[in-house]
């Protein structure tokens, strides 16, 4: 798809309804700098919004029903409240707009009838939040269409829920929280818990780096099986220990905790969020103190913790962490829920492509389909555009 992300949904929108939308957002995907799995371990994440967009356009529609129409899919999909009242009953990519409409009605409020055309630039399926950009960008039309009275700190947990709730898919808050807060040149340092956010500055170009984003192109295997895994095991440690969620256990106990657990597999997912979470709070640490380049063995170290004790990466990503390293990167992890999806690698601006031949070789070496490689900056998240 060429052209302008926005101008193409304007265009959709044009072409399918014959007429002129009345709104139109914006919102960005998202990566992970670091914090795996600890979102909903009430722990901390550090994401920042890209550059790459998916685009609403949106008017009233007739008889208080939705119409989404998506360049994914010539076919448009229609549904009234009693399809958007009802879990499950659209599916497929328009689920996570039905999802929202079925969101903002259990919270009470009247969403308008909509005509609406989607246009995006993030990639689905490589672990961009493809999906919290499609939820936070329709949201915010449907808000501004309705004059719904809705501040935006309240978006990312409607938008989760419709995810959660709706979809089916049982994810934290983080990609939402990004989506929807981001701020050019900072990343966001949530606290899953309070919710509260700060601001982390995150300016590469001063700092004369660069993050590498690198989409394995591994098949997505099992991916929602193990991801809900994952959580029932860390909810499960955590009802052992006797704490509401392992974001309670402070680093300086996991050795205590862990010796109250009786299996070795739980033991590694506990060591992975424990530990995660306090390599979120270093990073933050480094940044605040302007030392953005000496993040890089706290991006490796969460890494390794993902492949060894959290058991998410396959060997694509292996490959492209282990490549970019040895190319010279600072530090380099999978980002997102695992299984394939995106590695990011903190690099010299002046070494991203050599960092980039370098991953794409390893992968010819080892017989995988070619990565598909991009630069990006810490962008803004939804906006009116
Ligand atoms: C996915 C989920 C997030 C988070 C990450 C792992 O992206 O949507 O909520 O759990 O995985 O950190």
């Amino acid at each position: 798809m060429s052209g302008d992300v926005a101008d193409r949904a304007t265009a959709g929108f044009r072409q399918r309804y014959d007429a002129e939308p009345a709104v139109r957002w914006a919102a960005p995907g998202r990566v992970n700098l670091i914090g795996e799995h600890t979102d909903y371990n009430d722990g901390f994440v550090l994401p920042f919004a890209l550059p790459l967009r998916t685009v609403v356009a949106a008017a009233p529609g007739p008889d208080g029903r939705w119409t989404v129409w998506s360049e994914l899919d010539d076919e448009p999909v229609e549904f009234g409240a009693a399809e958007a009242d009802e879990p499950g009953r659209v599916d497929g990519w328009a689920a996570y707009v039905a999802g929202v409409v079925w969101a903002l009605r259990a919270a009470g409020l009247d969403v308008p009838g909509a005509r609406l055309a989607i246009a995006s630039d993030v990639p689905v399926g490589s672990g961009l939040s493809s999906s919290a950009a499609i939820e936070s960008a329709v949201l915010a039309a449907l808000v501004d269409l309705g004059g719904l009275d809705l501040p935006t700190d309240r978006w990312p947990r409607l938008a989760q829920r419709a995810e959660n709730d709706y979809v089916g898919a049982p994810t934290g808050i983080m990609d939402q929280s990004a989506v929807v807060r981001g701020r050019e040149g900072h990343a966001l340092f949530l606290d899953c818990r309070s919710e509260e956010v700060e601001q982390i500055p995150f300016d590469l170009d001063a700092a004369g780096l660069a993050v590498l984003v690198v989409d394995s192109r591994a098949p997505h295997r099992h991916a929602d099986g193990e991801y809900a895994a994952r959580r029932r095991s860390c909810e499960r440690a955590a009802a052992t220990l006797g704490v509401a969620a392992l974001r309670d256990v402070p680093v300086a106990d996991l050795d205590a905790a862990l010796a109250r657990l009786d299996d070795e597999e739980t033991r590694r997912r506990v060591r992975h969020v424990v530990t995660e979470n306090q390599r979120v709070l270093d990073t933050v640490a480094l940044l605040r103190a302007d030392r953005a380049r000496d993040i890089g063995p706290l991006l490796t170290a969460s890494h390794a913790s993902m492949r060894d004790d959290f058991e998410i990466t396959v060997p694509e990503v292996d490959t492209a962490v282990e490549a970019a390293l040895a190319a010279g990167a600072h530090g380099a992890r999978m980002t997102g829920g695992g299984f394939g999806g995106c590695v990011l690698a903190l690099v010299d601006a002046a070494d991203a492509d050599a960092v980039a031949d370098a991953v794409t070789a390893a992968y010819a070496e080892r017989g995988f389909a070619a990565p598909g490689t991009l630069t990006v900056l810490p962008a803004a998240g939804v906006t009116r555009g």
